[in-house]
């Protein structure tokens, strides 16, 4: 099946119009390399970038993904030719010198770097292998960029970096207090990076604080592939949905929210993964700031039960759901202030709760066990 993507217009079997006549090209950083680009954020933001008008040199060693994501993105995208695959493990310290050879001759001016491990009830198991992978991950990446002359990068942080020290919507200045070792590794790497602007003119950063990012790709081909038991809510639902579960643990209905569960700032993963196009665009500014920070959440929350009705929406399924216990760490409610990027990146969120679950479920459909059938 060919699923051709026009440059700046969208893809074709979404329908909406909803890009029609946006110029998203990206400025200056034409070369981009993309850290990760094989994971579930990474596949999207590769297919926007190229859609946008980029070269993409993806870095990842398939730790948590699939050499069929390349396969996809390449598919949907129509421009094969544009996307190159570097497979390497950035933990490994031969890969800074591999990597800066590739990256000279890609002629590459930016990166935007998702590579990295992203569980947090393993990271508090293996705190050393977090810190460790994320930490020396970042560190090979900024060496190689350095030996090119390639100095602008975009950073995958997360909301989590707030913990649970500030009152929602919170916005880039609240208190940053993360609770797990997970969340640590994204301070300390947006402190590095901070020092790295500090350091030399010409180094341009953005730390991107996801929310929580869901849905797929308009056309069922990319999506989120977890192994095993899915710790997030909506691949566990959609796997319920699906009839790989029987039932959706609700942890804790006891919070003080509306319905008393837990509320979340949920992002349809083509809109982020348009958000760091927009930031790859401000890092080409001659204006930009050496470092920025910047929220990516619709700047709306949705409780657990509203998540869970808007998936029966969407897949006409039952989802039977139960109480269980509040899930340890948990926080009762957090949603961004995203304002910040709409001043800085001209960007906002723009699909709906019921875009998120219908994208969801189109790719949990088609691909009931992920990358793995075929
Ligand atoms: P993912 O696991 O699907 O993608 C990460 C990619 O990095 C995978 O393809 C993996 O194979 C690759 N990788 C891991 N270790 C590597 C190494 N040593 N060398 C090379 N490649 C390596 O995760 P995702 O959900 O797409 O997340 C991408 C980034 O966004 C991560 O940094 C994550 O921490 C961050 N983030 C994710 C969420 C979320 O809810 N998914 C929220 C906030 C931030
Ligand atoms: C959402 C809500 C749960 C599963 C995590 C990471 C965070 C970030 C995104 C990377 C909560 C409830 C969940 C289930 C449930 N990742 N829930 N039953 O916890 O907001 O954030 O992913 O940076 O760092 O902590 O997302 O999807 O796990 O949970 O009731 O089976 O759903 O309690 O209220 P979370 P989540």
């Amino acid at each position: 099946m060919a699923h051709a993507l026009n440059a700046n217009s969208g893809y074709s079997r979404s329908g909406s119009g909803r890009e029609a006549g946006k110029d998203r090209r990206v400025r200056m950083a034409s070369n981009v390399i993309i850290t990760g680009g094989a994971g579930y954020i990474g596949a999207h933001v590769c297919v926007e970038a190229l859609s946008a008008g980029a070269r993409v040199l993806i870095v990842d060693n398939f730790a948590n993904s699939s050499p069929k994501a390349i396969e996809r993105i390449r598919e949907i995208a129509g421009e094969s030719d544009k996307v190159e695959m570097l497979e390497a493990d950035l933990v490994d310290d031969a890969t800074a010198d591999i990597l800066a050879e590739r990256a000279g001759r890609f002629g590459a001016d930016a990166a935007v770097h998702l590579a990295g491990l992203k569980a947090v009830g393993e990271s508090v198991a293996e705190p050393a292998r977090y810190y460790e992978t994320n930490i020396r991950a970042t560190l090979t990446l900024i060496k190689a960029l350095d030996a090119v002359g390639a100095r602008r990068i975009v950073f995958s942080s997360s909301a989590t970096v707030y913990g649970e020290a500030n009152q929602s919507p919170v916005n880039e200045d609240g208190r940053t207090a993360p609770t797990n070792p997970y969340g640590r590794t994204k301070l300390f790497i947006e402190e590095i990076l901070r020092d790295l602007a500090a350091s030399a003119a010409g180094w341009k950063i953005c730390n991107l604080r996801y929310f929580n990012p869901v849905g797929a790709h308009a056309s069922g081909r990319i999506g989120e592939d977890p192994k095993g038991v899915p710790n997030n809510l909506f691949p566990f639902i959609a796997q319920v949905a699906v009839g790989r579960r029987d039932s959706l643990s609700v942890f804790g209905d006891d919070y003080p929210t509306p319905d008393g569960t837990g509320v979340r700032d949920y992002i349809h993963v083509v809109d982020l993964a348009r958000g760091h196009v927009a930031a790859l665009d401000y890092l080409a500014r001659d204006d930009a700031a050496a470092a920025t920070d910047v929220n990516l959440g619709a700047g709306r929350g949705y409780s657990v039960l509203e998540a869970v009705a808007a998936f029966r929406r969407a897949s006409n399924r039952a989802i039977p759901v139960s109480i269980a216990p509040r899930r340890a760490g948990d926080i009762a409610e957090i949603y961004a202030d995203a304002s910040r990027a709409t001043d800085l990146l001209g960007w906002r969120a723009e699909r709906t709760i019921d875009d998120m679950c219908a994208d969801h479920w189109r790719w949990q459909c088609e691909n009931p066990m992920g990358y793995a059938e075929e």
